[in-house]
């Protein structure tokens, strides 16, 4: 353990005082509740904060409690998480208002709480502590980063897997068990605001007396965390407009990612391919290792083979109520702006 060990009362109160004073104020921090904890919870999952907001605002008008999202329909539900990403959590937090609600005595403790759909070590630890003060500690890539830190840790991990298990008995040790909740989020913040990535601030840093990486001026470079190569991935897409309806692929109920989400067609969902014509845009993103390039084309040809049960002819003013995947409303939306001043 760190030399820390004779001052780790010490590091937990500085670190409370710091997060008492410092905290951002959030919606899901005013009048806690199990229900806006576990939604927070699934919300923030691979999410940052500032993208969260808006969508936790509005999920709580429609969504107030676990009975009505139980009794909603997955429509609604995947409508209200639309642009958020990663949709599992949406299913999985329809599920677990579903199971939640039916459950009494109510889980509380970490490993209760890890048997409900899509709630994971990471947020078993943070529901509980949050709003069971439970006395579990969250470990992800930020509370890594300050461990590795403060050790001076300078390993190198194959991936972030493996430095979160590596760090797991030391968040264990320094967890303040009288207010594993603050303590939690105190970790959070500390990674989320101060001890970031790159450029870390250690000079305003409210634990650096503790901190071996930082008395060595090496912080930035710690831990070593090895990523997965970069893979190009090439996709092409249309944009195809007839009497007011745009072509849009629904992807199957059954597909593991994005199911039942529309998105603008790529080519190969037609069984002939047309002319491509000309470029309307072109698209580049980013998703974990992925460098995406979409390129998006407007076909010259009227004759088109769009014969398939996963392509759609959707109404302009209809589009606002079906659920968009990734991007794509973005895209839509830039598209038909065009559209309209052409
Ligand atoms: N990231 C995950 N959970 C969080 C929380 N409760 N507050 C801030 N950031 C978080």
């Amino acid at each position: 353990m760190l030399e820390l060990t004779g001052h780790k009362t010490n590091f937990q109160n500085t670190l409370l005082n710091w997060y008492a004073s410092a905290q951002r104020s959030l919606p899901w921090r005013s009048k806690p509740s199990v229900y806006k904890t576990v939604v927070s919870e699934f919300m923030l999952q691979q999410t940052q904060v500032k993208t969260v907001l808006p969508y936790f605002e509005r999920w709580l008008k429609r969504f107030p409690d676990f009975d009505t999202l139980a009794s909603a329909s997955s429509e609604d539900v995947l409508k209200y998480w639309e642009g958020l990403g990663y949709y599992s959590r949406a299913r999985n937090l329809h599920k677990l208002a579903k199971a939640y609600t039916d459950l009494n005595p109510k889980p509380t403790t970490a490993a209760e709480l890890q048997m409900l759909p899509g709630v994971g070590p990471y947020t078993a630890a943070a529901i509980s502590s949050i709003a069971h003060n439970y006395p579990a500690a969250v470990v992800d890539g930020n509370v890594v980063r300050i461990l590795a830190r403060l050790k001076n840790n300078s390993r190198i991990f194959k991936s972030n897997g493996e430095a979160v298990n590596a760090f797991r008995s030391l968040a264990d040790e320094l967890l303040n068990t009288e207010h594993p909740g603050e303590h939690n989020q105190a970790m959070m913040e500390l990674g989320a605001t101060i001890c970031v990535k790159n450029k870390p601030l250690c000079t305003i840093c409210p634990v650096v007396q503790f901190c071996r990486g930082a008395a060595n001026g090496d912080a930035e470079n710690i831990p070593n965390i090895q990523r997965a190569a970069t893979v190009k991935i090439e996709v092409t897409r249309l944009w195809v407009i007839r009497d007011g309806r745009l072509l849009l692929h629904r992807i199957p109920e059954n597909a593991k990612q994005l199911a039942g989400q529309y998105e603008l067609p790529e080519i190969k969902k037609l069984s002939k391919l047309p002319n491509l014509g000309k470029v309307l845009a072109i698209k580049s993103r980013g998703i974990t290792n992925k460098r995406i390039k979409e390129t998006i084309y407007r076909p010259q040809t009227s004759v088109l083979n769009t014969e398939s049960k996963e392509l759609h002819w959707i109404e302009i003013n209809q589009l606002e109520n079906i659920t968009l995947s990734g991007p794509h409303r973005r895209w839509v939306n830039e598209l038909l702006a065009k559209e309209t001043s052409r």
